[in-house]
């Protein structure tokens, strides 16, 4: 473990070699050497929800998730038309720091914008620092079609 200001001065540094946002986190999380980077900063995933959640796929909220690549959002929870033609519904909020996550649909995954972890599209982690799965919820489309419910 080193002491703080090493650890000060190994930031300087990178920064002076111009690694910058996920690179720099990444490089230097790697390290192990940031504070920020400790397991402390992980959050705890998403609870399970109170009460099913159903969508009404025909209103302009949700109609582009009829379309096969496309995502969106209801409460705190991303729902995706994933390439294999069925529906995923997993907690928006990364578990490493809270941020929104999104559907990436040209490598059928889920990205972080803030510090670059990715997950798979049952959430589970494929690239720090997040070190927790994202919670997933089930999906079940109606028989017409039109409503897609989102459940435990
Ligand atoms: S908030 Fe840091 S990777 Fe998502």
């Amino acid at each position: 473990m080193t002491n703080t200001t090493e650890s000060m001065d190994r930031l300087a540094f990178l920064k002076e070699l111009g690694l910058k946002g996920a690179a720099l986190v990444a490089f230097y999380c790697g390290a192990g050497t940031l504070e920020s980077c400790s397991k402390s900063d992980n959050i705890t995933p998403a609870a399970a929800l109170s009460s099913p959640i159903t969508l009404d796929l025909t209103t302009a909220a949700y109609s582009k998730l009829t379309t096969v690549g496309n995502y969106a959002y209801t409460g705190n929870i991303l729902v995706a038309h994933i390439k294999n033609g069925s529906y995923i519904a997993i907690s928006k909020v990364c578990t490493h720091e809270g941020t929104t996550v999104q559907y990436v649909s040209s490598s059928d995954s889920i990205y972080c914008p803030n510090h670059g972890a990715t997950f798979t599209t049952a959430g589970t982690v494929t690239s720090g620092p997040a070190r927790q799965s994202l919670t997933q919820y089930k999906t079940t489309l109606g028989s017409d079609g039109k409503t897609l419910q989102i459940s435990n």
